[in-house]
């Protein structure tokens, strides 16, 4: 079902903070994601958000097919995540955490420190029409469901 509606999981458990292991030794730390494995969908498209300003926001959409995984490979960033019911917000500021977010889960992300790498990880290729940007669409669509 969509992320939103009657669900008797919370907001928090369809969207989980995932802790990768590391490995590290004398030369340093190593994170290894491996689509299908460490992130519950294999990886079809990664891409990287970096040089956003503090006051600047976002993501401000949801997606109708694709999952993602967002991980601040450097810096930190603040993930708000909504299904319209339920607000959270995570604290991205480990290269060893990430939060999967499955389909139809509204995103926002913010509060960028100036060393923010913000890599994000997805189960599609890039389609702008399985993107949904107007909020009010947003929660029609879920309430439809
Ligand atoms: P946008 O979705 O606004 O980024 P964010 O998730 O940070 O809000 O994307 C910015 C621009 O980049 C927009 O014109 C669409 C384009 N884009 C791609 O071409 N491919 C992609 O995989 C992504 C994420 C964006």
């Amino acid at each position: 079902m969509w992320g939103g509606g009657i669900n008797s999981k919370s907001l928090r458990e369809r969207c989980p903070v995932i802790n990768f292991n590391w490995l590290g030794d004398e030369r340093g730390k190593l994170v290894v994601i491996e689509g299908g494995i460490t992130i519950p969908f294999e990886i079809k498209r990664v891409f990287y958000i970096y040089d956003s300003d503090r006051d600047v926001i976002r993501g401000r959409h949801a997606n109708k097919i694709s999952d993602f995984v967002l991980v601040n490979a450097a810096g930190e960033s603040k993930l708000r995540l909504t299904d319209g019911h339920e607000e959270i917000v995570t604290e991205l500021n480990r290269p060893m955490m990430g939060v999967y977010i499955p389909p139809m889960i509204w995103k926002d992300m913010y509060d960028f420190s100036e060393d923010s790498v913000l890599l994000v990880l997805a189960s599609t290729h890039y389609d702008n029409s399985e993107y949904i940007r107007n909020y009010d669409e947003y929660i029609r669509l879920i309430n439809s469901k």
